[in-house]
């Protein structure tokens, strides 16, 4: 059965780890591997995770097949992007579920999860960011209403890509 919890300061290496795997998965194949590794280690590392679980203006959870984690959220109360036009905004920052768990309803539990939370806690419009070719990505949005406003640059290792800015009422 999966569960979902909030990550905790003990989860810092799991998250580590996790986060990772899913973003060699999903990028490795379009990036140099200089660019990963520099992303990778910048972002990523289990002091940075534990940092970033013990931020208050952070939200992460995690899904679990019993003692296996399987995909995160992370939600970040930060500046809103100047795309984003909605009232009270929060960033859905990373949604990420290992590829072996893809279509198999993992991404819907967390996103429900996500929606309820942002909803609990008063926000009233999610916004992302998404790579302009990770069109699974953007299906699996779409499917939950967002919808597209504006476009920023996303910095991996030294390449500048463009990424899609996507937003939705709660
Ligand atoms: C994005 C993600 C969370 C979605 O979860 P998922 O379990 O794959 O989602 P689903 O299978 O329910 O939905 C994906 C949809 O995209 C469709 N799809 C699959 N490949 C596609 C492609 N290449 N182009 C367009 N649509 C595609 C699927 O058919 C499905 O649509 P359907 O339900 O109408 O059949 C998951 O794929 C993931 O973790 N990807 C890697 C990390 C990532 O990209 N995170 C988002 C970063 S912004």
């Amino acid at each position: 059965m999966i569960e979902i919890h909030p990550a905790k300061p003990s989860d810092a290496a799991v998250l580590s780890e996790l986060s990772r795997r899913t973003f060699i998965e999903t990028f490795a194949q379009f990036n140099s591997p200089d660019n990963m590794n520099i992303y990778l280690n910048d972002a990523f590392s289990e002091e940075k995770q534990l940092a970033e679980i013990e931020d208050r203006k952070r939200q992460i959870y995690i899904a679990w097949n019993t003692k296996e984690a399987i995909g995160f959220f992370h939600l970040f109360h930060g500046s809103a992007d100047a795309a984003v036009k909605g009232d009270n905004p929060i960033e859905l920052l990373r949604l990420y579920v290992v590829s072996a768990w893809h279509g198999k309803g993992v991404a819907q539990a967390l996103m429900n999860h996500c929606l309820e939370l942002c909803r609990q806690g008063g926000y009233k419009t999610l916004w992302l960011g998404v790579w302009e070719s990770n069109f699974r990505a953007q299906t699996f949005y779409r499917k939950y209403s967002f919808i597209w406003v504006g476009q920023h640059i996303f910095k991996l290792g030294h390449d500048e890509q463009i990424d899609l800015i996507f937003a939705k009422d709660l």
